[in-house]
């Protein structure tokens, strides 16, 4: 803790992304089960919160789980069902003293009613909070949140001709969130796997081959002096080639 970034601030992204991925292969890497692999990153997530505080990354978004990881063995599932719930118990109270403001992307349907009952009024708690906010995609998939766009669009009964970018993302999860500046993926997968496949049209990837629970705030760091390398240009051109 306490990195330093050495970026001028306009050069911060304002919503980083993170795939935490590799939970599982930190923990066979030790020997460990699994689930003690998704404990250790849920650990590293409390340093990563903190560290985008102070680094003024205003949005974050976290993959905690897909609308595939449902395929796994149930025992896994359930393990990670009840993370979450811990997670909420013990950090919530901290979290909401620091100004952070939660948010799901997802579908909450599917989640026991317990679990439900607590990210809803986790939300509710930490609502007006605006130092930073955190969006927690538990139960998302890309696929699935444009369809479910779509199915409210047709629902409303717009009309084909008014269908654009704009109203479109007014239907996601993510609606009022900028897009992500900067996406990472720990672990080294070269992959989306079904995130923020809408948003991410000209974001920036940051892969790094380090584990999720060994990502810590000096990579962190690195991650986005990275990115303030980058010459983003959105399909146009460098503004030195103009006449
Ligand atoms: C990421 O770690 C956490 C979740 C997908 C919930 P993994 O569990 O995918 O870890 P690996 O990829 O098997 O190492
Ligand atoms: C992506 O990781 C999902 C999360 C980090 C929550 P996965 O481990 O599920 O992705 P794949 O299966 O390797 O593509
Ligand atoms: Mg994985």
């Amino acid at each position: 803790m306490g990195e330093t970034l050495n970026i001028p601030p306009e050069k911060t992204p304002q919503h980083v992304a993170i795939i935490m991925d590799g939970n599982g292969r930190w923990a066979l890497s030790r020997g460990l089960p699994r689930l003690a692999g998704h404990r250790a990153g849920t650990e590293n997530l409390r340093r990563i919160i903190r560290a985008s505080v102070e680094f003024g990354v205003k949005y974050l978004t976290i993959y905690a789980f897909s609308t595939e990881n449902w395929r796994r063995p149930p025992a896994e599932v359930q393990g990670l069902m009840h993370i979450v719930e811990d997670v909420i118990d013990r950090e919530l109270n901290e979290l909401n003293e620091e100004g952070v403001q939660l948010r799901h992307l997802g579908r909450l349907e599917k989640l026991a009613s317990k679990l439900r009952k607590k990210v809803l009024s986790a939300v509710e708690l930490t609502k007006n909070n605006e130092r930073l906010i955190l969006n927690i995609a538990f139960n998302y998939g890309g696929r699935d949140e444009i369809i479910y766009a779509i199915q409210n669009i047709i629902r409303d009964g717009v009309s084909a001709d008014d269908v654009n970018i704009e109203m479109m993302e007014s239907y996601l999860f993510t609606a009022g969130i900028p897009d992500p500046d900067l996406i990472i993926r720990t672990s080294g997968e070269l992959r989306t796997s079904n995130f923020l496949i809408w948003q991410s049209a000209y974001s920036e990837w940051y892969v790094t081959p380090t584990y999720w629970p060994d990502f810590g705030s000096e990579e962190y760091a690195k991650a986005l002096e990275t990115y303030a390398q980058r010459d983003r240009r959105f399909g146009g051109i460098a503004e030195k080639f103009y006449e």
